[in-house]
């Protein structure tokens, strides 16, 4: 008895990646164990695609022949005479033939999994399933490999789709931190900035005040000393009273140390008011434009901000600043901005000498000229285009490993609490994106390290 199930191309099917061996074409053509064996031979004969027949006995299922085996053996001499008019029982007997039986939920993965695991001589026998409805099918197997690679190519797919969302999602989210980490150094830099600024304000007056009287105060003092000294001319013998008075307060002491006092008070309003020129000239509120500016006084104020770090004694040992100013133009930059860069790199430097000249012993074994901790600012001017800043220490240098990740943001080989790894990937942010200039960094470990800023003189149209 035959019957026939319609079939399709695994290849027109729509199939998921999880899909099962029920939705694969099956071939549900059966034959009675009684039959002739001629009856096989016509019923491959009219379906050329037809990879096996299911063979029954009273009805149920006993198991199947696959046209490859029936053919492989019926092409021996003699088998069709054999086999032709007897019942096919004794060809099934004679074949044995192995089977490979998968229930149909099987995914069609799993499926191929198993049928390639068969010995190689049974490799190409179709599989037979077993439906959730009781009855059998036959899957051939080159079939269930067009649906595998089929899924192959939907899995490539999806993992490509899940790389790409994946990638937007990481470009996103180095955008946000990118972003998080300019707002915060700009908050940083600016509450510094506001702090300055009015610590600035709040000095001047009271300063000006101060250093605009002392002219008076110098003048009108020199004014009573002469009186005095006159009146010490005319009437050399006093009154007991002034006599002692005299005695009491060493007259002669204070008139050569007045004068002394007074000029020092002056040197001190000067030095006061440069530093809040200084102060202002760092903190350039109104001064979020570009403007044209000369570098040095930028590199000045800053390393006025950092005056108290760089006075302290490292070891016993003061920092040595060397300026190797060169003869370079005023540039057109953003200048608050760019004396956050000095900042962060100058306190960068401070942190590196501090680290290497702390621990006491190395420094004896050392050449004089790395005995001291050493800052050298040194400025050039480059192809009548550029100029460069390089602020070289000869600190405790930084590693390959480190360098290569130095201006990463949040990076920091500092203990926490000390440093927040911004300061250098926002310096690089604002020498290259907002000046199209270039920041490198050259070190050796245990030698020293040179930062060098080169920046055009003229902005980029773009920024
Ligand atoms: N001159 C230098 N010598 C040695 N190491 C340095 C030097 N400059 C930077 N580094 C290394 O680079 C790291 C990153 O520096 P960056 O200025 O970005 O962050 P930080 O100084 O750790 O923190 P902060 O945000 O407070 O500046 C430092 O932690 C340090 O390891
Ligand atoms: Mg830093």
């Amino acid at each position: 008895m035959l019957a026939m199930h319609s079939m399709n191309n695994a290849n027109d099917l729509n199939l998921q990646l999880e899909s099962t061996l029920e939705e694969l074409p099956r071939w549900e053509v059966q034959i009675e164990l009684n039959c002739p064996g001629e009856d096989l031979m016509t019923a491959f004969a009219q379906e050329p695609l037809l990879p096996g027949i299911i063979v029954t006995k009273k009805q149920c299922f006993l198991g199947m022949i696959s046209r490859q085996k029936f053919f492989e053996h019926m092409s021996r001499p003699y088998s069709f005479g054999l086999f032709s008019r007897r019942p096919i029982e004794n060809l099934y007997n004679f074949l044995q033939p192995a089977l490979l039986m998968l229930p149909g939920e099987f995914s069609v993965v799993e499926a191929t999994k198993k049928a390639l695991q068969r010995p190689l001589n049974l490799v190409y026998e179709p599989i037979l399933v077993l439906t959730a409805s009781g009855t059998y099918g036959l899957v051939d197997f080159h079939q269930l490999l067009l649906a595998y690679s089929q899924i192959y190519a939907l899995t490539l797919s999806q993992l490509q789709l899940v790389e790409e969302q994946s990638q937007i999602a990481k470009a996103g989210f180095q955008d946000l931190q990118n972003n998080y980490t300019r707002l915060l150094q700009n908050e940083k830099m600016a509450a510094l900035g506001k702090l300055v600024a009015g610590i600035a304000h709040e000095i001047n007056n009271p300063i000006n005040f101060i250093s605009g009287n002392l002219v008076h105060t110098i003048g009108y003092s020199q004014s009573l000393l002469e009186v005095i000294s006159l009146y010490q001319q005319h009437y050399p013998h006093p009154v007991p009273e002034i006599k002692n008075k005299i005695a009491d307060i060493d007259l002669d002491y204070v008139v050569t140390d007045f004068h002394n006092l007074l000029t020092s008070m002056k040197y001190g309003c000067d030095r006061i008011e440069q530093i809040v020129k200084s102060l202002r000239n760092f903190s350039r509120l109104d001064e979020a434009d570009k403007k044209i500016v000369d570098i040095h006084a930028g590199i000045n104020s800053t390393l006025l901000i950092l005056h108290s770090r760089l006075k302290e004694e490292i070891n016993g040992k003061r920092i040595s600043l060397v300026k190797e100013y060169g003869n370079i133009p005023e540039i057109e930059c953003f200048p608050g901005l760019l004396n956050q860069v000095f900042m962060n790199i100058l306190a960068n430097a401070i942190d590196a000498l501090c680290e290497k000249f702390q621990s006491s012993d190395l420094s004896s074994e050392l050449p004089n000229c790395v005995n001291n901790p050493t800052i050298i600012i040194r400025t050039e001017y480059i192809f009548k285009k550029y100029i460069s800043i390089s602020i070289i220490d000869n600190g405790i240098g930084i590693a390959e490993d480190v360098r290569q990740r130095l201006f990463d943001p949040f990076f920091t080989t500092k203990p926490v609490g000390k440093g927040t790894g911004l300061g250098l990937s926002i310096s690089h942010q604002i020498v290259v994106e907002k000046h199209g200039g270039e920041l490198n960094c050259l070190s050796t470990v245990g030698q020293g390290t040179e930062f060098m800023i080169k920046i055009p003189i003229q902005l980029p149209i773009f920024k």
